[in-house]
């Protein structure tokens, strides 16, 4: 694991439970059912930074869909576990993804990408790229503007990391996804760039 990675993982693994108290845990249902309505029956989704599993794998779950979430963070793995018993949750870095080709139906990941540095998106997009099967669908969100470094979060160091959503739409689909649609959106007064992607 990078030491970004390791600065992440620390800093969720104590501040994970206050993270979501003050998590508005509904802010983001619309763009979960418009994912949701994108996958083919019987769909295998992997959520990329999963946190605590909620809303996502619990929204997902709920809807009759397997999921897999992985994160850095034990801690957020533990309360996922608790969260979705009927997920399955793995400690996995998404710098160093280890599944197989073509193996998910769906990929979402959500408010967890502007933790990795910028220089490592590309590769992560290419990734996704290759585990999904052919026709999958994929969600992420990012940060609105250009930026990268650390700040307090919760009263601990956080890293953060954003392309502008230009250059992010241009990578997502260099690296092989037709864009479904994308957009900036506010959601519980705070702006994310939303973009769903297809496997070709
Ligand atoms: C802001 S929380 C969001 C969690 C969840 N996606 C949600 O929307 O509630 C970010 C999560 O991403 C995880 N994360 C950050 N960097 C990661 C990495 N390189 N690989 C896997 N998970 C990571 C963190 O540990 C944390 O649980």
């Amino acid at each position: 694991m990078n030491e970004i990675s390791k600065l992440v993982e620390q800093g969720y693994n104590k501040i994970a439970a206050d993270y979501y108290t003050h998590r508005n845990l509904n802010k983001f249902n619309n763009e979960l059912e418009k994912f949701i309505s994108l996958l083919s029956d019987n769909a295998h989704v992997l959520d990329v930074g999963c946190g605590a599993g909620i809303p996502t794998a619990k929204f997902l779950v709920k809807k009759g869909i397997k999921v897999t979430g992985i994160d850095v963070s034990d801690t957020m793995l533990n309360l996922a576990r608790k969260n979705v018993p009927n997920a399955e949750f793995i400690k996995m870095d998404m710098n160093e993804l280890e599944f197989n080709e073509n193996t998910f139906e769906g990929i979402i990941s959500v408010f967890a990408l502007f933790h990795v540095p910028k220089e490592n998106h590309f590769n992560i997009f290419k990734k996704f790229f290759e585990i999904l099967k052919p026709g999958g669908i994929l969600l992420i969100n990012t940060g609105v503007s250009e930026s990268e470094g650390t700040s307090r979060f919760f009263g601990v160091p956080m890293f953060w990391s954003n392309f502008s959503p230009n250059t992010t739409l241009n990578l997502v689909n260099k690296a092989g996804f037709s864009i479904i649609s994308e957009a900036v959106l506010e959601r519980g007064g705070e702006y994310q760039y939303w973009i769903y992607g297809k496997k070709k």
